[in-house]
Formats: structure tokens, sequence, C-alpha cells
């Protein structure tokens, strides 16, 4: 029986995060093995933001040695940069003619960044979603490991690849499904400053990359409050989130011994937060050591771009044919 296929990509802005790595990378690790898998790196969808042609590159890379560390096969799974593969920006052309304006601007991910950058709601913010569709369904994958903040972009991704089949009247894209981990909800990692998800732009993340120093640092200011007065009190969103991170690099042991802690009222935070920093550091500090060596091998690094993307366009390029031949491109000569 032939594999299902699964994709996934990642924004090369800076460092990859705990978000990034529970969110998506780690359900991803899971599923090479057994699935035909693309991960990629979304240069193109970085340039909303307008990079210096520096800091694109050196975040490529960057990324492109992080997935690797965080052990991402590229025997096993196909790991590519977007702009290597233009049989995307071909497709997101023609999906761009059967996306409307108004959907487009109810997308909740473009009303926050039209918020975050008013000086900048670019085209690209707009149809970001339509990028993101064509990433998808040019491998017509079937799963696509993303955390909670992507859902509505999963969610459109879906309704084009709908529209196109019901245009076409052709089965020519399989609908995607969000995939996480045993069937359970899409991961949201929280981050340190009390509310709201961990997020490269928000500047409340600890990055895979972090020294073990700026970690505790990082942990021991995170927000907390004066402590629970009643026990058994409900915790409140940052004293949460705490746990909900301690869930996720903690054993049970930890969480359940902190979980009594805080019911009976005894908790101090300060140990709660070196705990939980040390058990961050256990997680990332072998990641951390491998993304430095990987960093120093340029012509590794090279090998796996190229390796990849010539992969990733035999895949694209069989599926624009098949695309354009629905549409009715024809040639003349
Ligand atoms: P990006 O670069 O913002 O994030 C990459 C992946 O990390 C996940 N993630 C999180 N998961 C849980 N908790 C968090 N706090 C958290 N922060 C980030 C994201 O859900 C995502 O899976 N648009 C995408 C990149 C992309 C893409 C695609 C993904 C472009 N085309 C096609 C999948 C399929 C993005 O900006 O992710």
């Amino acid at each position: 029986m032939n594999k299902q296929t699964v994709l996934s990509g990642i924004r090369p802005t800076g460092y990859l995060h705990l978000g990034n790595y529970f969110g998506a990378v780690q359900n991803f690790l899971r599923m090479q093995d057994d699935y035909n898998c693309f991960f990629f790196i979304a240069d193109i969808h970085s340039l909303t933001t307008h990079p210096t042609p520096e800091n694109l590159q050196s975040g490529v890379r960057q990324v492109l040695a992080e997935y690797l560390a965080c052990g991402i096969d590229p025997e096993k799974a196909t790991i590519f940069i977007q702009s290597d593969v233009p049989e995307v920006s071909e497709l997101y052309a023609f999906l761009n003619m059967n996306a409307y304006l108004g959907e487009l601007e109810r997308t909740t991910s473009f009303k926050d960044k039209a918020r975050q950058q008013p000086d900048n709601v670019n085209a690209g913010l707009l149809t970001y979603p339509v990028l993101m569709a064509a990433d998808i369904i040019i491998h017509k994958a079937n799963f696509v490991p993303v955390g909670k903040d992507q859902e509505q972009n999963l969610e459109m991704a879906r309704k084009f690849a709908k529209r196109f089949n019901r245009m076409y009247n052709k089965e020519v894209f399989p609908i995607p499904q969000p995939y996480t981990f045993g069937g359970g909800d899409m991961i949201k990692v929280p981050g340190l400053d009390g509310s709201g998800k961990m997020g490269k732009s928000e500047g409340n993340a600890i990055n895979l990359f972090e020294d073990p120093k700026s970690i505790r640092k990082k942990v021991m200011r995170a927000v907390t409050d004066s402590g629970p007065t009643e026990m058994n009190q409900q915790k409140p969103e940052a004293i949460q989130n705490l746990f909900t991170l301690m869930k996720i690099v903690s054993t049970a042991d930890t969480v359940t011994h902190f979980d009594g802690l805080y019911n009976n009222c005894e908790i101090r935070y300060g140990d709660l937060k070196k705990h939980l920093a040390e058990d961050i550091i256990a997680y990332t500090s072998p990641i951390r050591e491998r993304i430095i060596e990987i960093l120093e091998d340029d012509a590794y690094l090279a090998k796996v771009a190229k390796m990849g993307a010539e992969k990733a366009r035999e895949s694209a390029s069989r599926t624009l044919n098949e695309v354009k031949d629905v549409i009715g491109f024809r040639k003349l000569f």
C-alpha cells in the first residue's frame, strides 16, 4: 500500500523555540518512519516582514541545521527550502483566483498581523493562507502536524482544496487533516509572560539554541502571582502556563509534586521555576550541541538542501502538471 503523505513547515525568522518543537517538530519526528514526509523552510512566507538578504539567508541556514539537530532525517524525510521549489509559487497564483477577499480578510492571523504591523499590511499577508494551501496540496499531503495557532490556516487549506476539486469536478487534491499524536487536541505551548502562546514575535520564547544561563534567567523571570490563598483554588492563566510547560518537559511525578504543593498553598514559585528551567535545559542541551556541530558543516547543509529540492520538485511538478491539465492550459506550440 502507498504511504500517506505528511507535510509541515516553519518560517525561518530567528531560532526554533519550544512552541515550534512541541507544536510541530515532535509530531513530525514520530511520523517520519511510517509516512512519506515533507518538512520545509517557509522562506517565501517570511518575506511578509521584509527581512534583509543577510537575515533571510542566515535564518534559512539556522532553521535547516535546527531541523537536522532535532532528528529529522534527510534520508527518510524530504527536507527542503520553499523557494527552491518554484512550482509552489505557480500553484499559489492559480489558487489566488479562487480565494476571496472577504474570507482572507476575516482570517484571525491576518487581523492579528494587520494590528501588529499597521504600516506593512501587504498583499502577501492577506494571501498567506493561499500560499500555505499551495505548500500543502502541491504534495497532496494527507496530514499536517502543526500547533493550535495554525488551525485556521489549515482550515483554509482544506477549503481551497475542496473548492478546486469541486470547481473542476475532479478529486485532484486529498483534503489535508491536522495531525496530533494520539489524536489529542492540537498543542498550544504557552509563553513565559503570563498570557498567550509562545511566539517568535511575542518576546516570550525559549529557543532550542538558547544557552542554559539564558534559559534559567528567562524562566526565573516568568510572570507569577503572590501565590494561592485557598486550598485547591483554580490556577490563574500565568500559573497554569508554567504547569503546562512543566507537563511538556518534566516527568508526571514532578508535575504531581508541584500540583500538590499548589493545592495545599505551600508552593514556592522559585522552586518550581528552578526545576522547570533544569528540565527544559535537559531537553534542549543535546539539541543545542548538535545545532552547533551541524552549523559548522556547510557541505552537509548544502547536500541536504540539494537532495530535498530535487525530491520536492519532482513531487511538486507532478501535481502541477496535473493541475494545469485540469485547468485547461494547453500548449499552442
Ligand atoms: P511558524 O513558523 O509560526 O511556526 C511553525 C510551527 O510551530 C508551531 N507553533 C506552535 N505550536 C504550539 N505552540 C506554540 N506556541 C507554537 N508556536 C508555533 C506552529 O503551529 C507551526 O506548526 N504558516 C506557518 C508555516 C507554514 C506551514 C505551511 C506549516 C507555511 N506553510 C504548510 C504547515 C504547512 C508558520 O508561520 O509557522
